[in-house]
């Protein structure tokens, strides 16, 4: 199993270039189902979740070709309904193709998502919701099985609750019901508007982009089109904080930094110094350490979930004691345990996570839980003293394109190895 071993105390400068959000190129990949002509998709990051999912279309009869940086998906006419467990199992967000198969194939067969290790992570309000429209849904030896014999038909839906993924089903499901949807409670994420303008693009009728309530007029057929996905917000945040942490003058760039509002915020009131342009945000070696802070995470545009546990590492090294509460998850504190491993100060209770700064890192063996923990656990080699070995790497390559290259090019010392089939 490949890891990471990270030399500590290493500078970080120059220029990192943000790649194609994966939690955007999922949805947008999942919609090409959506019609039979070709959808070209540029800047989708070379991730494994982006891997996973081009195997999901191809088991449901898309192709998938990539060359000079863009992907043609054509699903053609199609009749293939079921995305199998093997590939489901190992990805969640295999649940976006239930939507676009339901609405322009009429019948899905999609196994359950299981557990995660970050929280139950249920698909009930997507399944609820897709009732809605008219689907007839059951699960069946772990299936969630549909069908709409008589294709979907527009309907009001209230989200119980924020969900990205199920307003993105949602989305999708609607653009071909027949009808008028009326989507409320809507998740505010660039993600999901980054879907809908791929959607309009393909002749979707959408009003309400990027607001909480979304109006979706179905059309008959959708058609192709060319559409090139946001940059990652998150992969952007996380190297900003690198730069805070470890950084001698470091740029972030092809980034959106008008989507990283709440972080930003976060940063400069305590202390930090950072310089935001139209694309880049700029983050100079740091004078003095970054003051404790509290925070809560929220949905968008609140401070995000997924850079919860980059952020804690940064409260390692913050002058006092931090309050970081994580509000959208029930578990999502499994990096804890490795940062104290490395000889963080830090107390859990309940959802929130109580860090004394600043505490000197000493480099250990760690073991990746989750894709945004073994981010945190990298960071923390960055500035830990001597070698840091992260175990588990597989989960950062769920959502970091070349991770270690990046870093490598900004000056840090971090090697992928593989000690063999025994360790
Ligand atoms: C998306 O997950 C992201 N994944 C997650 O990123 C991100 O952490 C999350 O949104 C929150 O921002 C993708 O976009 C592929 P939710 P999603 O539905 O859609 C509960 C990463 O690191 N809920 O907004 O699955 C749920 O349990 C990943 O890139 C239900 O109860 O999240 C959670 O507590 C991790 N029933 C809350 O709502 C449902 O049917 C928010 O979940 C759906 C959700």
């Amino acid at each position: 199993m490949e890891k990471f071993r990270i030399r500590g105390g290493r500078r970080l400068r120059g220029e990192v270039r943000i790649s194609g959000a994966k939690n955007a190129a999922l949805p947008c990949l999942a919609a090409t189902l959506l019609t039979s002509e070709p959808v070209d998709l540029y800047g989708l990051p070379r991730v494994r979740d982006i891997i996973t999912m081009e195997k999901v279309l191809a088991a449901l009869g898309e192709s998938c070709e990539q060359h000079d940086g863009v992907t043609r998906a054509i699903a053609g006419r199609g009749d293939a309904f079921h995305a199998p467990y093997e590939l489901v199992r190992t990805m969640r967000a295999s649940v976006l193709v239930l939507g676009p198969l339901l609405a322009r194939r009429r019948r899905a067969r999609v196994a359950l998502p299981g557990g995660c290790a970050i929280g139950a992570r249920p698909v009930d309000f997507h399944l609820q919701a897709l009732a809605r429209l008219g689907a007839d849904l059951r699960v069946e030896s772990g299936d969630v099985v549909g069908e709409a014999p008589q294709g979907l038909r527009g309907a009001e839906i209230d989200f119980p609750r924020v969900t990205v993924t199920g307003t993105e089903n949602l989305l999708m499901a609607a653009a071909l019901a027949r009808g008028r949807t009326i989507l409320r409670n809507c998740a505010l994420e660039p993600e999901v508007t980054d879907l809908a303008q791929l959607l309009t693009a393909m002749g979707a009728r959408i009003v309400g982009i990027a607001t909480s309530t979304i109006e979706v007029e179905g059309v008959d057929a959708l058609r192709g089109a060319a559409h090139t996905i946001v940059p990652d917000r998150i992969e952007a945040g996380t190297y900003v904080i690198a730069a805070v942490l470890a950084g001698a003058g470091v740029k972030i760039s092809g980034c959106r930094p008008d989507q990283l509002g709440a972080l930003l915020a976060v940063l400069r009131e305590v202390g930090v110094s950072l310089s935001v342009l139209a694309d880049t945000i700029e983050v100079p070696e740091q004078a003095v350490p970054p003051r404790a802070a509290s925070l809560v995470t929220a949905e968008y545009p609140g401070f995000a979930t997924d850079l919860q546990a980059q952020f804690l590492t940064l409260a390692t090294q913050a002058e006092g004691t931090s309050a970081i509460t994580e509000a959208i998850f029930e578990n999502r504190f499994q990096h804890v345990l490795e940062l104290k491993r490395l000889g963080a100060s830090i107390e859990v209770e309940g959802r929130t996570a109580q860090v004394h700064g600043p505490t000197p890192l000493d480099g250990a063996a760690v073991m990746a839980s989750d894709l945004r923990a073994s981010a945190s656990l990298v960071l923390a080699g960055l500035v830990a003293k001597g070698d840091t070995v992260v175990d588990r790497i597989y989960h950062l390559d769920r959502g970091y394109e070349a991770m270690e290259i990046k870093l490598n090019g900004l000056g840090a010392e971090i090697e992928r190895f593989n000690p063999g089939p025994y360790l």
